[in-house]
C-alpha cells in the first residue's frame, strides 16, 4: 500500500526521492509528496493521482535540499485529494510526516488536540501524529523524545518518517507492528529510508529491517537504532541479493509481461542450491526441518490470501500426495479470526510474495500462539512473515512490481513440491526411486515453462477474439482446478472483465445456467487422472453454445476438434501440471488487458501489498 522513501546525504534529496517513490509505484496509489529541507524551512510539494503530476508540480515549483522525505498514499482516512496527501506538515511548519498504517484511535486523539486548539488541514489519521511531536517539541523535547511520547500512544500498525527543522541533520523513523516495512539502506556518506527495497535498491544493498517497536535515528555518517524506550539495539546490515536490473521493465511494455517471462529464470533460481539433479536429494536448511518433529506432524494448515492462497491449494494435493500429511487451505483473514484446532504436532505454512500482508501475519502469530509450527514461503528478502517463522523458504524469484502475480505464484508451486519431497523422505513415506523420479520430474520445470512462453504470439490470437468479453468461465479439476481460480483471478484484476473460477464438476449444480454465446468457458485440460471428466465438462459446455478456449497439452486432437482456440502447453509430471497450464492464462489475461489499454501493472483500486485489513 502507501511507500515511503527518506534520504540524508550530499545529494539532491528530491530527485533520490522522487526516483524511489517511481520504484514503489506497483504498491497502489492515488496521491504523492515530498518534503524537504532548505535553510531551516520545510518545503512541501504534494498532488493528488500519478508520480508524472507529482514531477509536473516540482519542474514548475522546484525544491532542493539534502535531506527529505516522500510518500506514495492510498487513501485510507479521507479521500484521494492534496491536502490529505503525505507528506503532513504541522501547525507551525516546523515538523513533517509520512506514515503507514492506521491510528486506530485518531479520533480520540484527533479529539484531544482540538480541545488544545489544534488546527487540521486534512482529513486524515496521520495529521494527529505529526500535531502531537510538533506538541511536545515546543514543550521543550528533542525530536527523538517527542516521536517516543507520540508513538506510545498511538493503536494500530504503523510505519512513520519524520523531519524537523530543529534538528536538520536527522531522519526518525519507527515501526510498530504490521503496516508494511521500514529498511535503511547504509550508503558511502549518505541513508536511505523505504518501506520496500526496491526504492533504494539502485544506490545500496546494505539494509537493515526494522522490528516491530524499534525506531532509529538517521544521519549522513551514523544510525542508532533503539527501542521506543531509547533502549540501543546493536545491528549489521545484511546484504540484499536483488540484482537492482530487475527493478526495470527493460524491453517489456509493462512489469507483469516481463515478469511472466522471467518465470524460467525464477524457477531456475528457486530450485537452485536446493535440488541437486546429480545425487537426486533437496536440501532446505532455512526450514529447520527436524525429523522427530516432522514424523508426529499430524496435520498442517496453509494460509494466505489472493493467489497466494491458490498456490497453498495446489500445495495440498502435493503434499498430501508425496508427504502424505493431511493438508486444510484457508484463506487467512477467515483462519485469524476463528479458533482453528491447533496443537503442536501441526504445522502452519503461510505463503506471501511481500510478506508483509496483514491477514497473513495475523494468521501466522495465531498460529505461533496456539504453539503450532509456522513456516513461510516469501519473496521478499527480510519481511515479516519471513523473519517470525520458525523456518522459511526463500522464493528466490526477484522483486515483483506488476500487482497481479505471476512469478511470485510458479515460484512457490515448486517449492511446495520439493517441500514435500522432503517431509515425505523424512517421514519414510516415499522410497528412493521414487525421490528420484519426483527429482527428474522437477528438472525439466523450467524447460517445460520455456516452450510454454513460446507459444505467446497464439495466446495474443485468443486474447483478440475475448478482448470484448463481458464475463469468462474458468473449469479445472483435481490439481488444476486451483489454476481456475488463479486464471480467473488474473483476468479480473487486471481487465474488469467478470470472471468466475470453478471446479468444473460444479458447473452443473449452477454456473452451467450462465452459458451461451456470449460466454467464454476456459477449461483447463492436461491427459491427467480427470482429462475424461473435463471432456465432459468441455461437451456441456459447448452443447450450451459456449466459447470453449481449451488448455490442453501438444497434439491433443481430441480438445482441439471440442474447442473453438486452444492454449497448448507442453506434457508434465501431473503434480507439476500447474506450473504450466497457469502460463497461458497469465498471458492471456496480459494481452486482454494490453488490448483493452488498461493500466495493467496498476489495475484500479488495487495495491500491491495488502497491509491493512
Ligand atoms: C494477485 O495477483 C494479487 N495481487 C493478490 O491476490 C495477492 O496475491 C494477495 O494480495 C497476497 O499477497 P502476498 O502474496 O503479498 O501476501
Amino acid at each position: 500500500m502507501c511507500g515511503i522513501v527518506g534520504y540524508v546525504g550530499e545529494r539532491n534529496a528530491t530527485e533520490i526521492i522522487l526516483n524511489g517513490l517511481r520504484r514503489l509505484e506497483y504498491r497502489g496509489y492515488d496521491s504523492a509528496g515530498v518534503a524537504v529541507i532548505h535553510d531551516g524551512l520545510i518545503e512541501l510539494r504534494r498532488d493528488v493521482g500519478k508520480l508524472n503530476r507529482l514531477s509536473d508540480v516540482l519542474l514548475r515549483d522546484p525544491i532542493a535540499g539534502r535531506i527529505g522525505i516522500g510518500h506514495t498514499r492510498w487513501a485510507t482516512h479521507g479521500v484521494p485529494s492534496e491536502r490529505n496527501a503525505h507528506p503532513h506538515l504541522g501547525q507551525t511548519g516546523k515538523v513533517v510526516v509520512v506514515h503507514n498504517g492506521i491510528v486506530e484511535n485518531f479520533i480520540t486523539l484527533k479529539e484531544q488536540l482540538l480541545s488544545e486548539g489544534a488546527v487540521f488541514k486534512s482529513d486524515t489519521d496521520t495529521e494527529t501524529i505529526v500535531l502531537m511531536i510538533e506538541r511536545y517539541i515546543n514543550r521543550g523535547m528533542g525530536l527523538v523524545e517527542a516521536t517516543q511520547t507520540t508513538l506510545k500512544q498511538l493503536r494500530g500498525a504503523h510505519g512513520v518518517v519524520v523531519l524537523s527543522v530543529d534538528e536538520p541533520d536527522k531522519i526518525v523513523t519507527a515501526r510498530i507492528g504490521n503496516a508494511g516495512g521500514v529498511v535503511i539502506g547504509f550508503g558511502e556518506g549518505e541513508m536511505f529510508v523505504a518501506s520496500d527495497i526496491p526504492a533504494i535498491l539502485e544506490h545500496t544493498r546494505r539494509m537493515v529491517f526494522l522490528e516491530s517497536q524499534q525506531m532509529a535515528v538517521i544521519q549522513k555518517s551514523e544510525t542508532k537504532i533503539m527501542t521506543l524506550d531509547g533502549e540501543a539495539i546493536p545491528y549489521e546490515p545484511s546484504v540484499v541479493a536483488w540484482d537492482p536490473v530487475s527493478a526495470e521493465k527493460g524491453e517489456y511494455r509493462h512489469f507483469m509481461q516481463k515478469e511472466i517471462h522471467e518465470q524460467v529464470r525464477s524457477l531456475t533460481d528457486t530450485l537452485a542450491g536446493r535440488a541437486d539433479f546429480e545425487r537426486f536429494d533437496i536440501q532446505l536448511p532455512d526450514l529447520h526441518l527436524n525429523v522427530a518433529d516432522v514424523r508426529k506432524m499430524d496435520k498442517i494448515f496453509i494460509t494466505a490470501c489472493g493467489t497466494a492462497a491458490h498456490a497453498g491449494m495446489v500445495g495440498k494435493i502435493l503434499i498430501e500426495t508425496i508427504a502424505q500429511i493431511p493438508v486444510e487451505v484457508e484463506i487467512a483473514s477467515e483462519f485469524r479470526y476463528r479458533e482453528p484446532l491447533l496443537t503442536e504436532n501441526m504445522a502452519v505454512i503461510a505463503i506471501s510474495q511481500s510478506g508483509e500482508t496483514a491477514d497473513t501475519l495475523a494468521a501466522m502469530a495465531l498460529a505461533k500462539s496456539k504453539g503450532a509450527k509456522v513456516w513461510s514461503i516469501v519473496n521478499a528478502i527480510g519481511s515479516q512473515a519471513m523473519r517470525v517463522a520458525d523456518g522459511f523458504i526463500s522464493m528466490q524469484t526477484g522483486p515483483e512490481i506488476g500487482v497481479a502475480s505471476t512469478k511470485a505464484f510458479t515460484a512457490p508451486l515448486v517449492d511446495l513440491y520439493m517441500m514435500a519431497v522432503v517431509l515425505g523422505e523424512m517421514r519414510g513415506v516415499i522410497t528412493v526411486p521414487e525421490k528420484k523420479a519426483y527429482l527428474e520430474a522437477l528438472r525439466q520445470v523450467p524447460d517445460l515453462v520455456s516452450q510454454t512462453l513460446d507459444h505467446e504470439h497464439e495466446v495474443v490470437a485468443v486474447a483478440e477474439m475475448l478482448k470484448n468479453s463481458q464475463h469468462a468461465l474458468y473449469l479445472g479439476r483435481g490439481i488444476n482446478m486451483p489454476i481456475a481460480y488463479e486464471g480467473a483471478l488474473k483476468l479480473k484484476e487486471i481487465s474488469y472483465i467478470h470472471a468466475e473460477g470453478y471446479p468444473a464438476g460444479e458447473m452443473k449444480h449452477g454456473p452451467i445456467a450462465l452459458i451461451d454465446q456470449q460466454m467464454p468457458v476456459v477449461a483447463i485440460c492436461p491427459r491427467d487422472q480427470w482429462y475424461e471428466k473435463m471432456i465432459s465438462q468441455i461437451e456441456q459446455a459447448k452443447a450450451r453454445g459456449g466459447i470453449i478456449v481449451s488448455v490442453a497439452e501438444a497434439g491433443d486432437i481430441r480438445v482441439e476438434r471440442l474447442s473453438d482456440a486452444v492454449l497448448w502447453v507442453p506434457k508434465a509430471h501431473w503434480l507439476l501440471n500447474p506450473v504450466v497450464t497457469v502460463i497461458p492464462l497469465q498471458i492471456l489475461a496480459y494481452h486482454i488487458a494490453a488490448l483493452r489499454g488498461l493500466d495493467v501493472d496498476q489495475p484500479r483500486n488495487l495495491a500491491k501489498s495488502v497491509t491493512v485489513e
